[in-house]
């Protein structure tokens, strides 16, 4: 194949270089369309536009491959845990063990949040949505480490980074304690990564917390699993809030608030209500599939269907085994869980979801998981903040140090022309 590509507008041609990635996508190279040709693109939702080049994850939709810095996800759940997977998204290879533990030290390190930022919590109703807080609370750290990253500098990124790490974990619990009226408290470091989260979230102020390992490995997987996944939504707006030099804690709270969104990270939460909404309804999941064909009817199935996957998602077949094991671990029977296994069964023979190629995501069982594991409903997105924290990070970073202009798309504008101003107001 050439490495041109060629554009005719009217009676001219224009040529265009063609970028290779390493899997063999290829792209045309626009930058210069607009200057060369007074023309620009429109594609609206991004479906065809490749804002950056990234070496963090490989994603093939056709195939359902998913791989952070070469390694497949499949791999990842099984055999590293969370803190590993975080560092290599973020500096691009996986740590020696004394590398790690470098890491982790440095992180526990930053693990304290000013306890001013108690006061801003506590200005917040009790019903506040967690993930309005979290985004919120990401934000307030700006204003108590006002300093900005020089990102030139390797030092200063990494503390920035471990920073984070460190202090997100206790806002993420300090959301769930503020809901739960229970008084805010911190981990320990005698404690690894995925057991302080636990702790932190459910210690009671009575009693000792007894660390499960089915909980432990539970949500080390689902953390992993959720750790990157290229420029979805909310990886695309820290990368374009990071863009115009605004510090690391300001695009993470702008990414927390686009995931936040139903047909993104909050899709888990939406699957969960769905699921009881069809029990309580007698358990019918066909006029649910039904509704969610209709197209007089607003009803989505949640939980299925992907920008990018038009196959299986690899992420849900490891979750749904996990759902089954993590259950029976734990002693709980969930008949939502059986809903959920009949919604998939019915929509993958039926001809509207074959011819869509809508499969289930993500987010389809991992909720069933969460709340087996005793997770509000409410907290489900937060979750999946905490768990994509190391993927918006490593994107940032790669994004900085590619210096990278500020994103700002053009437009087609459709409004009106020039009219003259003739006020309504009789003055
Ligand atoms: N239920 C019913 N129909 C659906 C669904 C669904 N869940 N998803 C897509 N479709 C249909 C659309 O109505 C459309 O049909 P049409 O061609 O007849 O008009 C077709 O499939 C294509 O759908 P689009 O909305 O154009 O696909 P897009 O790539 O824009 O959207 C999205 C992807 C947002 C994920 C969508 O599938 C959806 O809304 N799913 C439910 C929400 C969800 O689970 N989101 C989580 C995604 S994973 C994540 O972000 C972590």
């Amino acid at each position: 194949m050439s490495d041109i590509a060629k554009l005719q507008i009217g009676e001219s041609t224009y040529e265009f270089p063609l970028i290779k990635g390493t899997e063999n996508e290829t792209a045309i190279d626009i930058k210069t369309l607009r200057d060369t040709t007074g023309a620009v693109t429109i594609d609206p939702g991004f479906k065809n536009t490749g804002s950056c080049q990234s070496a963090i994850t490989f994603l093939d939709g056709e195939k359902g491959i998913l791989r952070y810095r070469g390694y497949a996800i499949e791999e990842l759940a099984e055999k590293a845990d969370f803190l590993e997977v975080a560092y290599l998204l973020i500096f691009g290879e996986l740590p020696t063990e004394e590398q790690l533990n470098k890491f982790y030290s440095d992180i526990l390190d930053q693990a304290i949040v000013d306890d001013d930022v108690k006061k801003i919590l506590d200005a917040f109703p009790k019903n506040a949505h967690p993930m309005g807080v979290l985004s919120s609370l990401t934000s307030a750290l700006t204003a108590f480490n006002p300093s900005s990253v020089n990102v030139d500098s390797e030092e200063d990124m990494y503390k920035a980074i471990v920073k984070i790490m460190g202090k997100f974990p206790v806002l993420v619990a300090w959301t769930l304690r503020k809901k739960q009226g229970l008084p805010l408290n911190y981990g320990s470091r005698k404690l690894g990564y995925v057991e302080n989260i636990l702790t932190m979230m459910f210690q009671k102020p009575n009693d000792e917390y007894e660390l499960n390992p089915i909980m432990i490995n539970a949500l080390d997987k689902l953390l992993i699993l959720h750790a990157d996944h290229e420029q979805n939504c909310s990886t695309s707006t820290v990368r374009i809030v990071g863009s115009s030099h605004a510090g690391l804690f300001a695009s993470l709270s702008a990414g927390i608030s686009a995931l936040w969104g139903p047909l993104h990270g909050g899709a888990n939460q939406a699957v969960l209500e769905m699921l009881e909404a069809i029990k309580a309804d007698g358990g019918d999941t066909k006029k649910y599939m039904a509704k969610a064909k209709d197209k007089n009817d607003p009803f989505r199935l949640m939980g299925f269907g992907h920008r990018v996957y038009k196959n299986f998602d690899p992420r849900a077949r490891i979750i749904k085994k996990a759902a089954d094991e993590v259950l029976a671990d734990l002693g709980v029977s969930d008949p939502i869980l059986d809903i959920a296994k009949g919604l998939e069964r019915e929509a993958l023979e039926d001809q509207y979801f074959v011819d869509r190629k809508l499969y289930p995501n993500v987010d389809f069982y991992s909720g069933i998981i969460y709340r087996a594991m005793g997770i509000p409903v409410e907290m489900f997105t937060v979750m999946f903040a905490l768990g994509r924290l190391p993927g918006w990070i490593a994107q940032w970073r790669e994004m900085r140090l590619r210096k990278e202009p500020i994103g700002r798309p053009r437009q087609v504008y459709t409004g009106y022309n020039y009219r003259p101003f003739v006020g309504k107001i009789n003055k």
